[in-house]
């Protein structure tokens, strides 16, 4: 094998665009089989044929990760089809930013629902077989606004703070299992991220911001497959990069 991703079995929540697709696309490349969720499906199985095209192993499964028992079918039809689960990257998520004063209380519930519960449906799923197989690896994507908070984001950045003290848990809590636990915190990098804003203003001043500041999606997808990459006894546990000219 000429790395450690080739033949490995990855799944991807929120694999129909941006942070997600890409992740799909480099490490198809790379060899590994990947195993793409989220709810556009017909996205999901038009980045399949892509890959298929190129001469990788991809499978397309609609997913609501807000759904446990759509989580649970994900990883099944991956172990069921593939054989094993290597890798379960925990990526869908939104950002519906927005001063609290709006009391944008679905927004609020749904952050919830898919930034913190779909990992934690993602980890429920995956870790029977990956304790079995005594090997796994889960790549929990948080945020900068993981580890600060700033006016306007403050459920969002609660959601990622809860991402990344999940998995320092998990970190802990499957050693005996050899599992690794890596979590990727990105700055601002290209993606419809910003299309779940539905604050006018907030909205205006995110997509200029991003205008002016992001980077390629590659970027996420090239952390992803240096912690995947890396020898079986290294477990990358945290990476976090922003766009050179991002200042906060
Ligand atoms: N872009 C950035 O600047 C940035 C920075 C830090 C962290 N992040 C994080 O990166 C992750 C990916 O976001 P992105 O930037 O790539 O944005 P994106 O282009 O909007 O992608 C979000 C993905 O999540 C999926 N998703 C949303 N709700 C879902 C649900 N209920 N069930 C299944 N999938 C769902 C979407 O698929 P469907 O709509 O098809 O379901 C989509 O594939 C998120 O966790 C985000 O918080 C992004």
């Amino acid at each position: 094998m000429s790395n450690n991703i080739e033949g490995k079995v990855v799944v991807i929540t929120g694999a129909s665009s941006g942070l997600g697709e890409a992740a799909a696309r480099h490490l198809s490349a790379q060899g590994a089989s990947v195993v793409l969720g989220a709810r556009r499906v017909e996205r999901l199985q038009s980045l399949a044929k892509d890959l298929s095209r190129d001469g990788g192993k991809a499978l397309a499964v609609e997913t609501d990760v807000s759904n446990c028992d759509a989580v649970k079918k994900l990883v099944d039809t991956a172990v069921q089809t593939c054989g094993r689960i290597d890798v379960m990257i925990n990526n869908a998520g939104l950002m519906p930013q927005a001063p609290l004063e709006l009391l944008k209380v679905n927004e609020w519930d749904r952050m919830i629902d898919v930034n913190i519960k779909g990992v934690l449906y993602g980890v429920a799923a995956a870790l029977p077989y990956m304790k079995q197989q005594k090997s796994g690896h889960f790549i929990n994507v948080s945020s900068v606004a993981g580890h600060k908070v700033g006016p306007g984001f403050a459920v969002y950045a609660a959601t990622k703070f809860a991402v990344r003290a999940l998995s320092e848990g998990l970190r802990q809590e499957t050693k005996s299992y050899n599992i690794r636990t890596t979590v990727i915190s990105p700055g601002a990098v290209a993606s419809e991220l910003a299309n779940t804003v539905t604050d006018p203003e907030t909205a205006a001043r995110l997509h200029k911001y991003y205008e002016e500041t992001a980077i390629p999606a590659d970027s996420f997808a090239r952390a992803v497959a240096f912690a995947i990459n890396e020898p079986e006894d290294v477990d990358v546990n945290e990476i976090l990069f922003r766009p050179t000219r991002q200042q906060l």
